[in-house]
């Protein structure tokens, strides 16, 4: 007989009968793209539209992760792929738990998302490409970091001197150039809201 070496597994409260308590299904909206694209931006005001209508959510960004969870961690390739690991197994741990969790990671190459894929599950990731042109990222220098990787005073940063490999098949697509974030949230909402609410 195959011992059971995880026996705690078997007295949990079932996902099932959290999510009915939530009313609602977790799920990990898995937000991509360069620096200044729009990631946070649209995940802050899409997190608040989703509070407004009674839903939980927990956002994870370089904010709440790379200050703590991952502050052992730097931008080189090694550390993004480690960076990446630990957020989808925090990410899973949420969306077991029913929340809707919304992670917003530049995430530069396609196997460190389809990592993330493997550990969250194909069901409950959704790949959504924030596509802004680095052009326009770069026209944008929300946080002045295009300036200092083109002065040579950081190194290693995406879309300068470091890869950013874009999504081929997207579960959501945001071009943000040219839309309003209300008009890229609105799309997010949309695209995702069926999934997420118990009929
Ligand atoms: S990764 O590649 O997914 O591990 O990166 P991530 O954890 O999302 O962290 C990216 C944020 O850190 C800032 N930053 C850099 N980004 C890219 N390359 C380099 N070298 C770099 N150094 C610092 C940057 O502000 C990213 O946040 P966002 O919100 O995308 O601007
Ligand atoms: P990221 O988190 O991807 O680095 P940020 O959200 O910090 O990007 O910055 C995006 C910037 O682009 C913000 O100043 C935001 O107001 C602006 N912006 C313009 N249009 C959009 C849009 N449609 N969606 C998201 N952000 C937009
Ligand atoms: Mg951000």
């Amino acid at each position: 007989m195959v011992e059971n070496l995880f026996p705690i597994f078997d007295k949990m409260l079932s996902r099932k009968q959290k999510e009915e308590q939530l009313n609602q299904h977790g799920v990990v909206l898995w937000l991509t793209g360069l620096s200044g694209s729009g990631k946070t931006t649209i995940a802050l005001q899409f997190e608040k539209r989703l509070h407004e209508l009674g839903f939980l959510t927990q956002v994870l960004d370089g904010d709440n992760i790379r200050s703590g969870l991952n502050s052992n961690l730097g931008f080189s390739v090694e550390d993004r792929y480690e960076n990446i690991r630990r957020i989808a197994e925090t990410a899973k741990l949420f969306a077991q738990c029913g929340v809707i969790t919304i992670c917003c990671f530049v995430s530069p190459e396609i196997e460190m998302r389809e990592n993330a894929r493997q550990i969250i599950g194909s069901f409950d990731f959704y790949e959504v490409y924030v596509s802004t042109s680095l052009r326009i990222c770069e026209g944008r220098d929300v946080k002045g970091l295009y300036h200092k990787a083109r002065a040579g005073e950081l190194k290693d940063f995406t879309g300068i001197d470091a890869p950013f490999e874009a999504p081929l098949h997207p579960d959501v697509l945001l071009n943000t150039e040219g839309c309003s974030v209300d008009q890229s949230v609105d799309q997010l909402f949309t695209s995702v809201i069926d999934r997420i609410k118990i009929a």
